[in-house]
């Protein structure tokens, strides 16, 4: 088929993504409390970032300021108008609503800022996407109860989410519960365990189980949320968040192939939960098998069966590979080889655009839901040129090449995709090193590593580029 020339179906949500945490800044202002990215210092490529206990004045928090998008949300707004953003996906830093996570009352200033925030965007036609927890959690929640290794934290989540669905109603429809709640498979990262559940394990604790059990509490305060939000406005799409990396056999060896299609099982069974509203049977045979003692009632299972996601969201920038270890279970902080077909990032990841087009086939053959593209993109070292000009033609061919394979996904092999909205639109900090250094944005932002820059913002070539991608719906990549 003949690409060019051709559009993607008219709606399509052409648009960007960013998280709270990673842009708005002002992180005390207002009555906001402490939240989990708050305690967590800089890192560098391949330096993990430190997670301190509470604040220490002598080290550096980007997340603090970040790119101060809480004062200047009108301007950036504006210049995403400018690109003919039809959708924004941000997310609602549950601690701007309550501030420890616990109170019994939302904080009015926090709901206010999300309420002009989101009229911003509707004054140009721009839909808010929004996450209700896009790695993080009010820190008093750590502290107090362990982050999602309690119980107790579910009835905090739904509240907040009822808080939210319940004011914007009438402003936000596309909503997503927790941001790569998969990413935790990876359970030896401290990392991964405490963006995603707020958990610091404690010397010989067994990670792998803590991570089951945390997940287990937030897949049902998902559902629970789910059930909630339809009840508040039945026109709601509540989706899941998924981080997809398709686990490629390194080799057709059958033991190669088997073992990938295990990882795959093990990554992606969150999506399952979400979307089936039951548990793999492998999966509760692993438990078994583990003697892991996990506190799943009945109560819970019905609370799944109830609270189904309506779309798939997630986020595509990699795909990984296995090979064979003669063993069936996957460990993701080891078991991961390179594949000698693909070029990697400077950071390391893998890219891989047709692996997009496989994605959005293997999520459609196996839930036969709507799909959403809620993070994409290249995190890269841009450079500024005296005229102010950053001239980023590595990834404006980055997301040439995936949107070229998303485009046959959807008109040639027939997905239904809701729409694609980049990662990091505007500079912003990266989550895994806490670098501003590691560029995503179509608006580059005046920030170095260090907090220090004018904050100014700059089109970057990409700007334009997308800008015309929108305007022509696709129509010219072929
Ligand atoms: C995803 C996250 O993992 O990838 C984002 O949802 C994150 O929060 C993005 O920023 C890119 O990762 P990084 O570490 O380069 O910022």
């Amino acid at each position: 088929m003949e690409l060019k020339g051709q559009a993607f179906p008219d709606g399509f949500l052409w648009g960007g993504a960013v998280a709270a945490h990673q842009l708005e800044g002002g992180f005390d202002q207002d009555g906001k409390g402490l939240s989990t990215a708050d305690v967590m210092t800089i890192g560098a490529n391949g330096i993990s970032r430190k997670i301190t206990d509470g604040i220490d004045p002598n080290e550096f928090y980007p997340n603090h300021n970040a790119i101060d998008f809480y004062h200047r949300y009108p301007e950036d707004i504006k210049l995403f108008a400018e690109m003919g953003f039809k959708a924004f996906r941000t997310s609602i830093a549950w601690t701007r609503i309550f501030p420890n996570g616990d109170e019994d009352e939302p904080n009015e200033a926090g709901l206010k800022f999300y309420d002009d925030m989101f009229d911003e965007c509707l004054k140009y036609g721009i839909q808010p996407v929004i996450t209700l927890s896009h790695f993080e959690m009010p820190y008093h929640l750590v502290k107090k109860y362990g982050g999602w290794r309690s119980r107790k934290v579910i009835d905090y989540f739904v509240k907040f989410a009822t808080v939210v669905f319940k004011r914007y109603k009438n402003k936000v429809k596309y909503w997503m519960t927790f941001n790569e709640i998969n990413n935790q498979t990876d359970y030896e990262s401290s990392h991964a365990l405490f963006t995603d559940s707020g958990i610091i394990p404690k010397p010989g604790e067994n990670n792998e189980k803590l991570m089951y059990q945390a997940a287990h509490y937030e897949l049902v305060a998902s559902a629970k949320a789910v059930k909630i939000g339809h009840e508040i406005n039945p026109d709601f799409q509540i989706g899941c968040m998924i981080a997809m990396t398709p686990i490629y056999p390194l080799t057709s060896k059958p033991k190669d192939v088997l073992f990938a299609q295990r990882a795959m099982q093990t990554r992606f069974w969150f999506a399952d939960v979400h979307a089936n509203g039951f548990y793999p049977k492998w999966l509760l045979n692993h438990f078994a098998e583990e003697n892991f003692e996990m506190d799943i009632t009945n109560n819970d299972l019905e609370s799944l069966k109830e609270g189904r996601v309506d779309y798939i969201g997630f986020s595509y920038y990699m795909s990984f590979a296995v090979k064979d270890t003669g063993k069936l279970e996957y460990n993701e902080s080891h078991d991961r080889v390179d594949n000698p077909y693909i070029k990697a990032s400077e950071w390391g990841w893998q890219v891989d655009p047709v692996g997009l087009r496989y994605a959005l086939n293997w999520f459609n053959d196996r839930y036969h839901l709507p799909l959403f593209i809620v993070e994409n993109g290249l995190g890269a070292v841009d450079k500024i040129t005296s005229d102010k000009k950053v001239h980023d033609d590595y990834r404006i061919e980055y997301m040439n090449n995936h949107i070229s394979e998303m485009k046959k996904a959807v008109l040639e092999d027939g997905v239904d995709l809701i729409g694609y909205t980049p990662w990091g639109c505007i500079d912003l900090v990266a989550a895994s090193t806490g670098q501003m250094s590691k560029r995503y944005g179509m608006i580059y932002v005046d920030e170095q590593d260090d907090g220090t820059g004018s904050l100014e913002r700059y089109r970057k070539d990409s700007f334009y580029w997308f800008e015309n991608v929108i305007k022509t719906n696709g129509s010219e990549i072929g």
